[in-house]
């Protein structure tokens, strides 16, 4: 194997000079760089580029650079939608010289908020933000920082830019972070989706997001903008802290620059661009179980049922590849998964409001009496090779993998769900081993008379005669990427790089969106079924997959370290613009300690997705299995569930603006820097901290408080109050998770329930939070409630309704009003605030009043204020503002 000083700095290439700018059609900027000397390190430069800018938004700038004269793979169009660039020059006919030479206008093209600035000789740029002269990309090369110039070649791109040394980095994933969310100088970020574990260290894991956000902070005052590269080929990036270089293996640079400032204005920016992240069906904000090895349907009936004994609440069921017979999608085990039970059960559970969803993979088990195959094979969707269906071993054994950039496979992978929707109402897929992962190295043959032992057990290994293939230069191209983190093949273990693709595109250049092709596939033929939300879970992810699914971060362990790295994993996805995303809850194998399940739960019970799984060789982790576990699932889960109005409301800002679910605390609190590597705790929108027991044998846990009263949500006459960011050691017996609302929110809440449908129906009551002592302030909160079986997320379909509350406390009055959008599907639902709890008002003196939507409520004289309730009953009402301005 070759090695390569992955840190290296040496120079590969020596630059491009500008040769030419002018004005494009569309108002952006658009020129030509030539080489300036040719070298052949990684292979020959590309004599000539076209340069492409554009301030595409306020707060978005594009700057685009490729081949000036063949047209080269890029992120296709279709699955990421975004404006083109202006056609490629023609050159025929001219000499290149003759056909490129303008006079250049001034170095510097201004937005509303960035500045692209360019140097000619070399060709250099940089961006600048306007409002404090910030410069926030810097491509210049200086002496005492020798990083190269640009390098633009078939198979390997270069660029880097400057950073000064108190930037705060996140993302570039997916990637588990031992250093936490904070990208650490020196650690390697490989991006190129790969089924390796994510106990895997800073390695390229199973997806691909070449995206960081960078956070800076100047004299107290911060700003924030994010750097996406949207390339889908394999690279490299390293941070060294003062700066940072891109090493890729093809495609072209297609940079999107993005203002901020605020982290919120960054992600709502951002999924502007790649797509808003999925509404989630209410179900969805529930509880999950799953497990690889449930052998049989009353293994799974009990489950189920020992949910229900035990008191814990459980929205939806998994089956793992255990329903399937002989591992094949689609399919059902006649023994052990009979239809007619099957269905059974699934119109139990149903009617109780509970879900089902079972797996499928892409691998299609190459077997002429599987009709799956056999269509497969008809409509010709599979990736070939050769010309020939390239041939592959995954849990079926031998497998091909259908290529979703095929409209007529993305045609028959729906007729393929619709199929067995009818055969099994499942109410979502899981797709897993999307990287796609291959047992095999190369291109397998099935042997004569040779039957791969299929499925779990020992076996996975390439049982199949694996050849090497004849090495093209795209399984074996000039720069090696750190693959795997230990520079294996790019081909190594998934679909050979030198495979194709429909209308002749490489495996080389669509690997890493191939989970993501599937996603967009499954997401159109589940929404085109019935006509409901879909809910989709995918392991391989791509910038946009957040449009349609949401993801969990593959296979961890058991330990205590793997329970940490999750905070890190599941806040860079709400960056990603997937928000919705969790970990396997105790490990996916090996087996959990009680004390890990405890905490586990402790702090599942919180991710956005919550789904307790374990591998085939676990031993059982059901939260009943031990009895602490399950109280402290009642305990943890008890509250989610209260919580599920204040989770869909994010679920609902996630889906308008992109703002992640779960998320960093500088988030909220932007200035504060103490918070800027913080990867032990996290807020759930802007109003919940969530500060998890992460450690064996602990009993309380150093807690982070930005400044202001902090209430806890469990007993809610706890508070901390903090005047500057500090630290609290906080109690945290076992069945303890802390929880704290931030002053001058308002969350609605409900009662609870062992199944969201439930939950649902209970009155609603708000808790309203005033800073401690506080005897004039004011508090906000939302909510937003719809149909949530409906595909669209919205207002104004007239199954939505939302709310603005208010409320202030001045002058010894409390007034609370709401500003109601849309309420007639509240109305209808029935839904009424049952109870309004104030926190905070321990400063007022003697009496007060109440107002709720300007009418008094009596008796409140007796209250006591810091923990006063007091009960009332209030319908949704739509609005009247003069009455809220009384
Ligand atoms: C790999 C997935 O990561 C894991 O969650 C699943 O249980 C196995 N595949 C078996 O399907």
């Amino acid at each position: 194997m070759t090695t390569v000083d992955l840190a290296s700095t040496t120079k590969i290439g020596n630059g491009y000079r500008l040769i030419s700018v002018e004005e494009s059609p569309d108002g952006g900027l658009v020129g030509h760089l030539q080489i300036k000397l040719k070298n052949n390190v990684y292979g020959a430069d590309i004599p000539l580029l076209q340069l492409y800018v554009k301030h595409e938004t306020d707060s978005r700038l594009r700057v685009h650079i490729t081949d000036a004269e063949k047209q080269r793979w890029e992120v296709p169009y279709n699955l990421l939608p975004r404006e083109k660039p202006p056609a490629l020059k023609q050159t025929v006919g001219r000499s290149r010289k003759d056909a490129y030479t303008y006079t250049l206008t001034p170095s510097e093209y201004a937005g509303s908020e960035l500045i692209f600035l360019y140097t000619t000789d070399p060709f250099t740029f940089s961006v600048k933000r306007k409002s404090n002269g910030q410069t926030l990309f810097d491509s210049r090369s200086d002496e005492s920082d020798p990083y190269s110039d640009l390098v633009f070649k078939d198979q390997y791109l270069e660029i880097s830019t400057k950073l000064p040394k108190d930037a705060s980095l996140y993302g570039l994933g997916e990637n588990t972070q031992p250093h936490g969310i904070k990208l650490y100088p020196n650690d390697p970020y490989t991006l190129y989706t790969t089924d390796i574990s994510a106990i895997n260290l800073n390695a390229d894991l199973y997806g691909s997001h070449p995206v960081y956000m960078d956070l800076r902070n100047v004299i107290g005052e911060s700003s924030t903008h994010a750097v996406l590269l949207l390339n889908s080929n394999g690279m490299d990036v390293f941070y060294t802290g003062n700066s940072l270089t891109y090493k890729v293996i093809g495609g072209v640079f297609d940079f999107y620059f993005f203002s901020g400032p605020t982290p919120l204005n960054v992600v709502d920016q951002y999924t502007q661009l790649i797509g808003r992240p999925a509404p989630m069906p209410y179900w969805a904000f529930g509880f999950h179980q799953c497990r690889w090895g449930y052998h049989n349907l009353s293994v799974v009936e009990d489950v189920v049922e020992n949910y229900k004994k035990a008191k814990i609440p459980l929205d939806v069921i998994w089956n793992d590849d255990d329903h399937m017979d002989g591992h094949k999608d689609f399919t059902l085990n006649p023994t052990n998964y009979s239809r007619p039970k099957l269905l059974e059960f699934l119109d139990k559970i149903h009617g109780q409001g509970m879900k089902y969803i079972v797996i499928i993979d892409p691998g299609i088990g190459v077997n002429t009496s599987y009709g799956v195959y056999q269509r497969g094979i008809a409509n010709d969707v599979f990736i070939k090779y050769e010309g020939k269906p390239y041939l592959a071993q995954v849990w079926p054994g031998a497998v091909n993998f259908p290529d979703f950039l095929n409209p007529k496979t993305v045609e028959w992978w729906g007729d393929e769900i619709r199929r067995f929707h009818e055969l099994v109402p499942v109410d979502g897929l899981w797709i897993d081993m999307n990287e796609a992962s291959n047992f095999c190295t190369g291109l397998c043959t099935i042997p004569e008379g040779r039957i791969c032992p299929n499925g779990t057990g020992p076996g996975w290994e390439c049982c199949l005669d694996c050849k090497n293939i004849t090495k093209t230069r795209w399984d074996d191209p000039p720069y090696k990427i750190n693959a795997s983190g230990i520079q294996v093949p790019i081909g190594y273990k998934t679909i050979a790089t030198s495979a194709s693709h429909y209308n002749g595109v490489l495996e080389y250049d669509a690997h890493s969106i191939y989970g993501f092709s599937q996603a967009i596939a499954t997401h159109k033929a589940l929404q085109g079924l019935e006509g409901k939300r879909p809910f989709i879970l995918s392991r391989s992810t791509f910038v946009g997959l957040g449009h349609y699914a949401a993801h969990w971060t593959g296979d961890n362990k058991g330990t205590w370290d793997d329970l940490k790295y999750t905070i890190s994993t599941m806040l860079n996805f709400g960056i990603f613009g997937v928000p919705m995303v969790g970990s396997d809850i105790c490990g996916f194998y090996p087996a959990p300690t009680e004390e890990l399940c405890n905490r586990w739960i402790e702090l599942g019970a919180f991710y956005p997705f919550s789904r307790d799984h374990a591998s085939y060789y676990s031993p059982r982790q059901e939260l009943y299995q031990w009895e602490t576990v399950a109280e402290s699932a009642r305990n943890a889960l008890g509250m989610r569930y209260k919580l599920l109005p204040y989770l869909y409301t994010l679920n609902y800002q996630a889906h308008t603006s992109g703002a992640p679910i779960a998320r960093p605390l500088f988030f909220t609190f932007t200035n504060e820097t103490k918070c800027y590597g913080l990867s032990t705790q996290f807020m759930l929108g802007s109003s919940l901290m969530v500060s998890p027991v992460l450690e064996e044998n602990k009993t309380n846990v150093e807690a982070l408080f930005p400044p202001g009263s902090w209430y806890n949500m469990f007993d809610m006459t706890q508070v901390i109050v903090s005047k500057e960011a500090h630290y609290t050691t906080l109690d945290a017996p076992l069945h303890v998770i802390n929880v704290h609302l931030y002053q001058n929110t308002i969350i609605p809440m409900q009662q609870g329930g062992l199944i969201s449908k439930e939950a649902r129906m209970t009155p609603f009551s708000l808790v309203i939070a005033f800073p401690i002592g506080a005897t004039e302030g004011e508090a906000k909160g939302n909510l937003f409630v719809d149909d949530d079986e409906l595909p669209e997320m919205k207002l104004g379909n007239g199954y939505s309704t939302y709310v603005d509350f208010y409320a202030t406390v001045s002058k010894g009055m409390v007034k609370v009003w709401s500003d109601v959008q849309e309420s007639k599907f509240a109305l209808d639902k029935g839904w009424i605030i049952e109870k309004i709890t104030l926190l905070g008002l321990d400063g007022i003196q003697g009496d007060f009043e109440v107002e709720v939507d300007g009418k008094p409520i009596a008796n409140t004289s007796k209250l006591e204020f810091s923990t006063a309730e007091h009960k009332y009953t209030q319908k949704l009402k739509d609005s009247d503002q003069d009455k809220i301005k009384s």
